[in-house]
């Protein structure tokens, strides 16, 4: 099992979720971080500092595409461990829909 960083991160990326996880495994994209599938340790400790509610565990419902883009990325953008300044329009962004159509593959800078 692992916990998954799904659609609401997207534009949002708060980044409260690294500074808690004992394994430092978030990895930090263009507009979103994700979960290393493999790393993870299944503690739970970074669902409640979400303020997005972003951060679920892959036994939920219709979380597989998503479970798959954190795998997918993960091993391919760089390790973040400690929080960063968010968007500035972070907050216009959180609870919008369909926002996988504003996901974006890059690694962040
Ligand atoms: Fe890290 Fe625990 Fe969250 Fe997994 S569930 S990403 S180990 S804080
Ligand atoms: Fe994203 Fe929530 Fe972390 S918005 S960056 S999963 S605190």
């Amino acid at each position: 099992m692992t916990y998954v960083v799904t659609e609401n991160c997207i534009r949002c990326k708060y980044m409260d979720c690294v500074e808690v996880c004992p394994v430092d495994c978030f990895y930090e994209g263009d507009n979103m971080l994700v979960i290393h599938p493999d790393e993870c340790i299944d503690c739970g400790v970074c669902v409640p500092e979400c303020t997005a509610e972003a951060i679920q565990p892959d036994t939920d419902t219709g979380i597989e595409s998503w479970l798959e883009l954190n795998a997918k990325y993960a091993p391919l953008w760089p390790n973040i461990t400690k929080r960063k300044e968010p968007p500035a329009d972070a907050k216009e962004w959180d609870g919008v829909a369909n926002k996988l159509e504003q996901f974006n593959p890059a690694p962040a800078e």
